[in-house]
């Protein structure tokens, strides 16, 4: 922190009740990131946990409207939202990123503004076919066509994570369970009680 700040990180948890923490969710187009965000930012607000998600669309539409989807762009996206998760985690705030972030070294450099613990990558994991499937915007159609270059897992690669911190496939059981699973990794790591 550069500014002279006389309310510490520590003060802040204890009016909050709680500590920060970095949830990244990562993975594919239609694999359930905002779904997952959404409704573990509602379960964590059941328990008084102060949290808010930020979404790849609405950040794109706003803060992100100067950028595409080549390597280079994308790369800055994940620079300036995992600058903005370090504002929010200094707040103390339970952040919730759902952003596809293809790229390994991406997700290292937006790992390494944290210490230990703080960052938790979550890969929402969801078979290919399955995303295709579901299409709930009909990108995959388009990208399908030609009509979207760059899209990722038909033109531009996803590169799963090796060890992220959880695994949660959304092809395998239903939403309730997904989040149940991410908080109760939380409650077991003591981030909140
Ligand atoms: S990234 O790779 O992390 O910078 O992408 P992100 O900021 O998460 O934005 C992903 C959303 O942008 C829409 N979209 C595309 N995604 C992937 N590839 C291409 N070419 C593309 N063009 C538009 C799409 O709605 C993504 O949202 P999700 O929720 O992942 O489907």
């Amino acid at each position: 922190m550069s500014h002279n700040c006389k309310i510490t990180k520590e003060d802040r948890y204890l009016l909050n009740g709680h500590r920060g923490c970095v949830l990244w969710l990562t993975g594919l187009s239609g694999a359930g990131k905002s779904t997952l965000a959404a409704e573990l930012e509602a379960e964590l607000y059941r328990r008084r946990v102060h949290a808010y998600v930020l979404d790849g669309d609405t950040i794109r539409s706003g803060l992100n409207n100067d950028l595409g989807f080549n390597p280079e762009d994308r790369r800055e996206n994940i620079r300036r939202i995992g600058e903005v998760a370090k504002l929010f985690f200094d707040a103390g705030f339970f952040v919730l990123s759902a952003l596809i972030s293809p790229y390994r070294k991406d997700r290292r450099l937006a790992r390494s503004l944290f210490q230990q613990g703080e960052f938790l990558e979550i890969y929402v994991k969801c078979a290919m076919a399955e995303c295709e499937r579901r299409d709930p915007k009909g990108l995959y159609k388009k990208a399908r066509h030609g009509i979207i270059k760059n899209f990722t897992g038909i033109s531009s690669p996803y590169e799963a994570p090796i060890s992220p911190e959880l695994i949660i496939e959304t092809d395998q059981q239903p939403l309730q369970e997904c989040v149940r699973q991410i908080i109760s990794y939380l409650e077991d790591h003591g981030y909140f009680n």
